[in-house]
């Protein structure tokens, strides 16, 4: 969705990542290989969930900001990317992220194969120098141990990221690791993360959008665990997280949407500071 975004003209796009192109398999990449089909791959996605590229691309864009506004504060100098996939912003934000620390976290399968598309892409992925690979499998490894083996510092303020893992997972990991990154992170830490929720109501708008969620389930990626907007605020207060800035679907759509682009109003993205 990023590279097809990529090739959107530029008063339309929601996000510009020059680098999502890199990471595409070769037939992925051929279809890419003209706007007219670019501009499909995000409309049948679309058809698919209704919204979810927008909301995919507008919530990379939320959190691009959130990340460059905290950093820009002054006291945050590590920035944590957790299932952090094909993130590329260590290298957008290069400039802005010179003094941080950025540890990009994720299963050795997709962090091998990021690692080989960069080794052969080093005239456009530059080594920022400030990057480490953490190799963690969420199910049975310890996120506090990996991070601080990594040269994590519990002293320093953070900046997590936990973008599009938390409706895979179960409600016992949610909880545990909300709970593992306010352990973690120093005062003054901040987090951004997304959740899906189940839209109540019986007319067919609100129909269809639950029903999308369950078709995950024939992708091989379930939607396990949802919480509704309003009930955010009050369960990350309990695991030591302040709700900031809540951004449902017509806010996403006010501050990063310039066509007709509708943004799945099933999905929310957030900040929150450390209590
Ligand atoms: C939906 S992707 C999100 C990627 C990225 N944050 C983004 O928004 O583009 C989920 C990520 O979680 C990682 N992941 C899934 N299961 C994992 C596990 N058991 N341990 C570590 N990482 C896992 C995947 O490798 C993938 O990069």
């Amino acid at each position: 969705m990023r590279a097809a975004e990529a090739r959107e003209p530029e008063r339309h796009r929601i996000l510009y990542d020059r680098y999502a192109q890199l990471f595409l398999r070769p037939l992925s990449r051929a279809s890419l290989a003209t706007w007219r089909i670019a501009g499909s791959v995000n409309r049948w996605a679309g058809d698919l969930s209704p919204g979810m590229a927008a909301f995919v691309l507008a919530r990379h864009r939320f959190i691009d900001e959130a990340m460059i506004e905290a950093v820009g504060r002054g006291s945050i100098r590590q920035v944590v990317l957790l299932g952090a996939g094909y993130d590329t912003r260590a290298y957008r934000f290069a400039g802005q992220l010179r003094d941080t620390r950025i540890f990009e976290v994720d299963h050795p399968a997709t962090g091998g194969r990021k690692r080989t598309v960069t080794a052969a892409n080093t005239e456009l992925l530059v080594d920022p120098g400030n990057l480490s690979y953490v190799e963690i499998d969420f199910r049975v490894d310890s996120l506090s141990e990996k991070l601080r083996a990594a040269g994590f510092d519990p002293a320093v303020p953070a900046f997590f990221v936990w973008e599009g893992v938390s409706m895979y997972l179960t409600r016992e990991q949610v909880k545990n690791t909300l709970q593992t990154l306010h352990a973690l992170g120093a005062s003054g830490s901040e987090l951004a993360l997304d959740f899906w929720f189940l839209m109540d109501g019986s007319n067919l708008y609100s129909t269809v959008h639950r029903t999308a969620a369950q078709m995950l389930s024939f992708l091989s990626e379930p939607i396990t665990f949802t919480l509704h907007p309003e009930d955010a605020p009050s369960m990350l207060e309990r695991l030591g997280w302040r709700a900031e800035d809540v951004a449902t679907a017509s806010e996403l759509e006010r501050r990063f949407v310039t066509d007709e682009r509708k943004v799945s109003p099933a999905n929310y993205v957030l900040t929150a500071t450390r209590i």
